[in-house]
């Protein structure tokens, strides 16, 4: 069992998908285990420049953000700002949703939701929603009292080094956190790949994501067992796999 960081089993079904959190049909959700156990290793990797520095994390290929939404509520702490882009509007909508769990005002708006779905329907599931949803909310108060976590969203492809760079506005990121399309039901789409077809996606996405990382920075890469994940300009500074998925710790040379 590779768990070196998310080792507790905490409550997850708190965060469970289509619960509080959005969730969209064919689109499955990354585990929360999973993703605390990576960000735990990015943070051991990360050569922040300063004691108790708070990171701005970004995924490129977000899909619904469920994994970073969710992410937040156990790394509050460590987090100063989470950006999120996706090239399929749709997904993107669902993740921007996801993200605005993370505002008392959005947790606020998805209570009301539940409720008008509870009054109407009266599903146990909705209750138990509401009732995790009113747990959660008295978490975020906490939190947003110590320091708000900022969010942006954009739609871009992430193999569009000019897209991502634009969306991210001069914001320079930390830790990358990423769930690369399987293939299966998600596939990888096309902006500008399919200019330069002959190349591998995983190399342009890699290749975009140099100039905005900071110093000290970490990207670390989900994918199938198969795929393969290198590039010149990244040292690996580690790998575990789970099942299926294997994920990789790349980090840039200096
Ligand atoms: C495996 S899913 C990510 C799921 C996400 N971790 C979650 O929990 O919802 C991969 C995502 O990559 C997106 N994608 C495919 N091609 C892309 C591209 N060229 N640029 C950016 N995103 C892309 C898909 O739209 C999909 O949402």
């Amino acid at each position: 069992m590779p768990y070196r960081f998310a080792r507790d089993r905490e409550n997850y079904e708190l965060y469970a998908s289509g619960g509080v959190f959005y969730s969209a049909p064919g689109h499955a959700a990354f585990p929360v285990r999973l993703a605390n156990e990576i960000f735990g290793r990015c943070m051991a990797l990360w050569d922040a420049d300063g004691e108790g520095r708070r990171c701005t994390l970004y995924d490129p290929c977000c899909g619904g953000a469920y994994h970073l939404a969710t992410l937040a509520y156990f790394q509050w702490d460590r987090l100063a700002r989470i950006a999120a882009s996706d090239i399929d509007p749709d997904i993107l909508a669902l993740g921007a949703r996801n993200l605005s769990l993370l505002t008392v005002d959005g947790l606020d708006r998805r209570i009301a939701e539940l409720d008008d779905l509870f009054r109407q329907f009266g599903k146990a599931s909705h209750a138990t929603a509401l009732e995790n949803a009113r747990i959660l909310r008295r978490r975020l108060v906490a939190f947003t009292r110590d320091h708000p976590v900022e969010t942006r969203t954009f739609r871009a492809d992430a193999t569009d080094q000019n897209a991502v760079r634009a969306g991210l506005a001069g914001t320079a990121v930390d830790i990358v956190i990423t769930d690369l399309p399987y293939g299966q039901r998600s596939r990888w789409h096309a902006d500008t790949v399919a200019l330069n077809a002959a190349q591998d996606p995983v190399r342009q996405m890699l290749d975009s994501l140099l100039p905005v990382l900071a110093p000290g920075a970490v990207v670390a890469v989900a994918a199938t067992k198969r795929t393969r994940i290198e590039h010149e300009g990244y040292r690996r500074a580690g790998r575990f796999s789970l099942g299926k998925r294997q994920t990789v710790f790349l980090q840039p040379r200096g």
